[in-house]
Parts: C-alpha cells; sequence; structure tokens
C-alpha cells in the first residue's frame, strides 16, 4: 500500500531561539516570505503526500491557524487577482487534509523529546508506514525525484522498520545530530549497523548526520516505549531507531544527494544563513539583496 500520512512534530519549545520564540513557534519563523513549516508541508505535497498530522504543544495554535482555510482571505485575493498567493494557500483544493494531536508533557512539565512526539501519532498512524518530517527543517534541491519519494522506494523495495536520511556534515558538527554508523560502505542507499544522538566530538562514528526526514513502519512505537531517556533527559527517536536494530529490525539509510541541501533553522546562526539564502532566492528582490549585501561587505 503506498504511504500518505505524515507525522510533523511541532511541539518543541525552540529555547535556542528565544526570544523570537516565546510566545510563538519556531516552526512559524519566517524563512524569506514563508513560515519554515509552509515549505516542509509544501516539499510533501509536492512528493504525493497528502494527510499530515501536527504533534503540537504550548503556544502553537499559529501552526493550526495559518493551515485553516480562510474563505474571506481566499476571497480577497480572488478578487484582487492575486493568483499566485492563492495557489500557495488553498490547500484544500489540492486534497490535502490536516489533523492535530497535543504531545503530553513529561514529568517535568516539558514536552520530553522527538521520541514522545513520534509516540503520540501512534492512533492516527494505525497499521501503516507512515512519513516523519521535523516541522523546523527545510530541504531544499528536491524535485519529482526528490528525498522522500526516493526513501519511499528505497523503504518498499528493501522492507525495513525505518529508512532515514542522512547528509554529510563536517567533523566539528556531528556532536549537533544523530549519526549513523553504516553497516558496510555508504552508497546513496545503505544499511545502518548503529545510530548515536548527540556524539561528544571525537567519538562519532562517522560524520553522517540524521537529516529530519524518516520512513517508519509501526513498529517504531514498540522501540520508542522500549526506550529510556537519553541525551539532556529526553526520549531521542535517534535512540528508539537504534532499539529497532537490537530488535533485529533492519534500518536503511537514505543520502541527500549533492544539489539537496538541509536547512535546520533551530538556533540562530542556521536560522540566519537560511534566511540569507532565502533572501537571494527571491525571484524579486534577490538581484537587489545580492547587491545590498556587496555593498554591505564592502563597508566592514
Ligand atoms: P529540536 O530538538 O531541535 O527542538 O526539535 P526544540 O526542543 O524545540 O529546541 P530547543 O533545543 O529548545 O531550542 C526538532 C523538531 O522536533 C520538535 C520541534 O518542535 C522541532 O520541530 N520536537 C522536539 C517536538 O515536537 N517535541 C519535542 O519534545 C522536541
Amino acid at each position: 500500500m503506498a504511504i500518505e500520512k505524515v507525522v510533523v512534530p511541532v511541539a518543541g519549545l525552540g529555547t535556542r531561539l528565544l526570544p523570537a520564540t516565546k510566545s510563538q513557534p519556531k516552526e512559524m519563523l519566517p524563512v524569506g516570505r514563508k513560515p519554515v513549516v509552509q515549505y516542509v508541508v509544501e516539499e510533501l505535497v509536492s512528493q504525493g503526500l497528502k494527510k499530515f498530522l501536527f504533534v503540537t504543544g504550548k503556544n502553537k495554535r499559529s501552526i493550526e491557524d495559518h493551515f485553516d482555510k480562510d474563505p474571506e482571505l481566499l476571497e480577497r485575493l480572488r478578487a484582487e487577482g492575486r493568483d499566485e498567493l492563492l495557489d500557495e494557500m488553498d490547500y484544500e483544493r489540492e486534497g490535502v487534509t490536516f489533523f492535530y494531536v497535543r504531545q503530553r508533557l513529561n514529568p517535568m512539565g516539558v514536552p520530553g523529546g522527538l521520541g514522545a512526539a513520534v509516540a503520540a501519532a501512534e492512533d492516527f498512524v494505525g497499521e501503516e508506514d507512515f512519513v516523519v518530517a521535523l516541522g523546523d527543517t527545510i530541504i531544499t534541491g528536491g524535485d519529482y525525484s526528490g528525498l522522500i519519494r526516493r526513501m519511499v522506494a528505497s523503504h518498499m523495495r528493501n522492507r525495513p522498520a525505518a529508512t532515514v536520511a542522512v547528509v554529510e556534515v563536517p567533523e566539528d558538527e556531528v556532536s549537533k545530530y544523530g549519526v549513523v554508523k553504516p553497516k558496510k560502505r555508504a552508497g546513496s542507499e545503505f544499511e545502518a549497523e548503529d545510530l548515536v544522538e548527540k556524539p561528544p566530538s571525537g567519538e562519532a562514528p562517522s560524520r553522517l548526520a540524521i537529516a529530519a526526514r524518516y520512513v517508519f513502519s509501526p513498529v517504531i512505537f514498540d522501540a520508542i516505549r522500549r526506550t529510556a531517556p537519553g541525551v539532556g533527559g529526553e526520549l531521542q527517536l535517534t535512540d528508539a531507531i537504534a532499539n529497532l536494530i537490537k530488535m533485529g529490525h533492519k534500518v536503511m539509510c537514505v543520502k541527500l544527494k549533492p544539489d539537496e541541501r538541509r536547512y535546520d533553522i533551530g538556533n540562530p546562526e542556521s536560522y540566519f544563513k537560511a534566511f540569507v539564502d532565502f533572501a537571494l532566492a527571491d525571484q524579486q528582490y534577490g538581484y537587489i539583496i545580492r547587491q545590498y549585501l556587496q555593498r554591505k561587505l564592502r563597508e566592514v
């Protein structure tokens, strides 16, 4: 059966981007003209996925408002002939549906980790394989044979319990991410022997970082139940995937292509870089921004 459900965790507190995230979700911060989470939804819709579950939490209501149909606004845009915006905002017309569930807080009164966020999707997922896409990470460069399509195809072909997107990162960045230890040579698609969340520098098994997109079979929920809190006291999804391997299941990895890029906007440095790249790529203003930046850089 084709995979049609996507789980988008957006329940994190976004503390690294405070104060911008004090009362608004980091997933709603704009990168260029759109909020981050809109890029995520557009990427997945373009790859044929239509049923979305957002795992939300405190202060995340604006995400629901953003994806709600707004007949008055659509009518106004239609009357003004602004068709390019109409196309971007009418998800219903494309048969896309949005569902929401709240992540339960852990005993410390905080969301408690990505593993816990995915666990909240169990009823929605039922017996089907599904995609997980982090709501704070944009993947660019995807086309008809984009990342998710390749991951789903690989998942269908190899029948593992999980298929994980990975991207090679510089040595000094490995301790920011979940890192994969390949079983053999890491080609464009390979099997994982182990996964480690945020390995201390010098101890990472490779430079292949998990890149915010996953395909799972429902057995991941058993693996999450068997996982104890890990780095930062959080229930780490990476640890649950490592448990899948310990339980005897296969975990596959699909590498981003050289022209595909991951923008994790979770910290100020990566957020600023993402904004600059998207502003420079803007069809209407990119050229002006380029000239502006060149002038600015000559001044410093
Ligand atoms: P991060 O771990 O980068 O986000 O989660 P965070 O916890 O919000 O950030 P900091 O560390 O406080 O700055 C990556 C994605 O997973 C979601 C986040 O909303 C983000 O989209 N997430 C994270 C959850 O849904 N639940 C969690 O418990 C943690």
